[in-house]
C-alpha cells in the first residue's frame, strides 16, 4: 500500500504490540476532529500530557486527513481510527495510515476488511452475545460500548465473570469521576472518552484545555496503575 506519512511509518501495526501500547497507556482520547489542520496540535497537546495515542472517529469528513497528518507530524504517536461503521471507512482509514480501528458495534464486514488488511481492530460489545461473536472472530479485546448506558462498573464487573480471557476498552460515558473505577475492574485493559477532548475546544483550538483535561486523566491511569501493582 501507499505510505500516507511520507516517513516510512504507514503499514499494519503488530495486534499485541497496539493492545501493549493501549493498555501502557490506559486511556484512548476518542476526538471528533472538526478540521484536518486541528491535528497536529491534538497531537501536541497529547503528547504534552503524556498521552502518545489518539483514536479519530469518522464522524466528521475530515477523519481520514487528520490521521494521516498526525502520522506524518507525530509518528511516534499511535493513531486509530473510532467511529468506523462500514468496510470502506475501515479501507479509508487503513489507507490513511490508521494502526488501529474502534467500532461502535460488532460489524462482521468491517471485521472482516479489517483483518484481512492486517489492520487491528477494537469492535464494540456489550453483551454476552456480542462479546461471543468477538471471540469466533479471533478478538480478545473489545470496546465496552455504551458503558455507563449499558450498566457501568457493576455490569462490566458481571460481563467479566464468564470471559477471563476477554480484555476491555469502556467507553462512553467516562470522565474524571469515574475513570479510577472502571481502571479498577478486572479485564480493563484501558478506558475510552472524549471527555478530555471536547469537541468544542478542538473547534475553538482551546489546546491547552485538552493538555490540562489529558494530563489529569494520565495522573489517575498513574494512580491507578501505583495502586494496583
Ligand atoms: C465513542 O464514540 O467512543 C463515544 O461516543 C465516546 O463516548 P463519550 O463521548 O461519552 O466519552
Amino acid at each position: 500500500m501507499s505510505d500516507p506519512t511520507g516517513n516510512g511509518t504507514a503499514g499494519a501495526a503488530d495486534p499485541a504490540d497496539v493492545v501493549e501500547q493501549l493498555g501502557r497507556i490506559g486511556v484512548v482520547p476518542v476526538a471528533e476532529i472538526p478540521d484536518g489542520e486541528a491535528a497536529a496540535s491534538l497531537a501536541e497537546a497529547l503528547l504534552g500530557a503524556g498521552i502518545p495515542c489518539v483514536e479519530i472517529t469518522f464522524r466528521t469528513a475530515a477523519a481520514a486527513d487528520a490521521i494521516a497528518a498526525i502520522r506524518k507530524s507525530h509518528p511516534e504517536m499511535l493513531v486509530g481510527a473510532g467511529t468506523v461503521l462500514t468496510a470502506d471507512q475501515a479501507a479509508i482509514a487503513r489507507d490513511a495510515g490508521a494502526q488501529f480501528v474502534v467500532t461502535p458495534g460488532f460489524g462482521p464486514a468491517v471485521v472482516a476488511r479489517c483483518q484481512a488488511g492486517g489492520l487491528p481492530i477494537i469492535p464494540g460489545a456489550c453483551t454476552p452475545t456480542e462479546i461471543q461473536m468477538a471471540l469466533d472472530a479471533g478478538i480478545t479485546v473489545v470496546k465496552f460500548f455504551p458503558a455507563e448506558a449499558a450498566g457501568g462498573v457493576r455490569y462490566l464487573r458481571a460481563l467479566g465473570g464468564p470471559f477471563k480471557g476477554i480484555r476491555f476498552v469502556p467507553t462512553g460515558g467516562i470522565d474524571a469521576s469515574n475513570l479510577a473505577d472502571y481502571l479498577a475492574v478486572p479485564g480493563v485493559l484501558a478506558c475510552g472518552g472524549s471527555w478530555f477532548v471536547r469537541k468544542e475546544w478542538l473547534v475553538g483550538r482551546d489546546f491547552a484545555s485538552v493538555t490540562a483535561a489529558a494530563a489529569a486523566a494520565a495522573a489517575i491511569v498513574a494512580a491507578a496503575r501505583a495502586g494496583a501493582a
